[in-house]
């Protein structure tokens, strides 16, 4: 493949006509429609390439050359790319010429940025962004190769929704890839730092960031924290390449998602390590994965590496999804796009398997991971759970306020609590369930219609609690009223509720209404 090359003369004129032809995530789906969209998610690009065939404006010579990564006619080509050219694609890196025809050598997608940040920066960067990568299995017609720099995919856009939406001044993207974690974490952010060990990953982000018309993201070369040591960030943000991978001969090692570590080693050595980059108060997101060993949780896995780290941090650590060592060689294997039931699936899934084995593994957790450094107290987060419901809608505000409110709580005895006024959040609803013919509920639920969409059960007083947090009276208050009427004692209900209210302000079913 041609050498990614980030001209910022020739990225502005890329971006002059993907821009003048309307060449956005909306107009390319509405484009294809529903259908050829779905397919297109899943690998297949026939139906899209039918449903834009007769077409020839320029959206659709971008959509079918850049997004689907299929040769189109010269001549269409240039009348595409008035500004660019060519000669313009072929100087990026991004096409050669086949006689008359010009054939991708990676692709270029529109990607919606998801809004700005809660507080309404960001706009520099734009709403939507063009992010390009190399040509996928698709487009190449084939697996990937092992230096394959990937797009936005399934676990970019889940970090990108993680990413805190507080402002900051510097951030540090780890392993930067196509930079699209750079491009959204510069929606709060007035610098980023990306680093990677791939040159061609630095290549698409640089040229990525001067498509979203930003100067902002620097690009250093180099393994996890090297490029940055000594240096200290307000926020690190890093989709690593975590996937266990067995290290014997024949195993190939895409470095898109693996670096090269025995084990869960790459997520220990990130969560040991990145304390001493983060600036007092900075806080690091990944995602990861975590061995379950014989005997041993992998929620405690992770517990070890922060404890192990030479700066305290906070740590909130959520797991969203646990896979057997079978089900977990397959999902990769397949990723690599070796076809199920060959002999070299058998091969390849046996060589995962042994390697689990060695290790006496037997689960692998997946989840994200907030580490924050005090900036003087010692650490007063230590939370490590797992949360598998689906959830609609980025989390990063949801993170943001649940940090706030941990802050607030740490500084906060009962009797203060007891004495601040709060208010349920307008995502929450409440289920009660009734026996037949029965007219006191057997179950009651707060259901979260936002954050992790958490169900909770409660008994009838914090049900109650809970029903009168209407932003006028204070906890206390309101707790002594629900005593009363329940005919228990107020301190023995203020001791078994305040605990749970707390629970409920981290968690966002309550917010302090002052
Ligand atoms: C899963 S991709 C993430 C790309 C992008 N940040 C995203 O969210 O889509 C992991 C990236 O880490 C890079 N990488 C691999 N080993 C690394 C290492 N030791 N240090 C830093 N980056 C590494 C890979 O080249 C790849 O670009």
């Amino acid at each position: 493949m041609p050498v990614i090359t980030a001209d910022p003369r020739l990225a502005a004129a890329l971006r002059t006509d993907l821009d003048a032809a309307g060449y956005t995530a909306t107009a390319v789906r509405e484009g294809w429609g529903p259908v050829a969209d779905a397919a297109v998610g899943r690998g297949l690009h026939g139906p899209a390439l039918a449903a834009i065939a007769d077409r020839d404006d320029a959206a659709a010579v971008h959509a079918r050359l850049l997004f689907l990564g299929v040769p189109q006619p010269a001549a269409a080509v240039e009348a595409a790319f008035p500004a660019c050219g060519v000669d313009g694609l072929i100087g990026l890196g991004l096409a050669r010429r086949d006689g008359d025809r010009v054939v991708p050598t990676a692709l270029v997608r529109p990607q919606d940025a998801g809004g700005a940040g809660a507080d309404g920066a960001g706009a520099g960067v734009g709403a939507h962004w063009w992010i390009a990568s190399d040509l996928d299995e698709a487009a190449l017609a084939g697996p990937l190769p092992t230096d394959h720099v990937l797009g936005v995919g399934g676990a970019s856009l889940t970090l990108a929704g993680l990413q805190l939406a507080t402002p900051v001044d510097r951030v540090l993207d780890v392993g930067s890839g196509c930079g699209i974690q750079s491009l959204r974490a510069l929606l709060s952010a007035d610098r980023v730092v990306a680093t990677d060990v791939s040159h061609r990953a630095l290549a698409f982000t640089r040229l990525n960031a001067l498509l979203a018309g930003t100067d902002a993201v620097e690009v250093r070369h180099g393994s996890l924290f090297e490029p940055v040591a000594g240096e200290q960030f307000d926020r690190v943000v890093s989709n690593p390449p975590f996937v266990i991978t067995p290290r014997v001969q024949g195993v190939p090692e895409y470095e898109y998602r693996d670096a090269g570590y025995a084990g869960d080693d790459l997520v220990a050595a990130f969560v040991t390590g990145v304390g001493a980059v983060l600036a007092p108060g900075g806080t690091a997101q990944l995602l990861a994965n975590w061995e379950y060993r014989e005997g041993e949780d992998g929620l405690d896995r992770v517990r070890a590496w922060v404890a192990a780290s030479p700066e305290p941090l906070d740590a909130w650590v959520v797991e969203r999804e646990h896979l057997d060592p079978l089900s977990y060689a397959e999902l990769w294997v397949r990723d690599g796009g070796t076809t199920p039931g060959s002999p070299e699936y058998a091969r390849l899934i046996d060589a995962w398997l042994d390697d689990f084995a060695a290790r006496r593994v037997t689960g692998i957790g997946f989840g994200y991971v907030l580490l924050r450094r005090p900036v003087d107290a010692a650490p007063a987060l230590a939370r490590y759970e797992r949360v598998s419901q689906p959830v609609t809608g980025a989390l990063g505000v949801h993170l943001g306020a649940a940090l706030a409110a941990a802050d607030r709580l740490a500084a906060l005895s009962d009797d203060a609590l007891s004495a601040a006024v709060l208010q349920v959040a307008p995502d929450v609803t409440e289920a009660r369930h009734h026996r037949p013919g029965d007219e006191a509920p057997t179950v009651i639920e707060l259901h979260q219609g936002a954050g992790f969409a958490r169900v909770i059960a409660v008994d009838p007083g914090l049900a109650a609690l809970v029903g009168a947090c209407d932003g006028d009276l204070p906890v206390g208050v309101l707790i002594s009223a629900i005593a009363d009427l329940l005919e228990v004692d107020a301190a023995a209900l203020a001791s078994d509720l305040l605990p749970r209210v707390r629970e409920l302000l981290f968690t966002g079913f309550l917010g302090f209404a002052r």
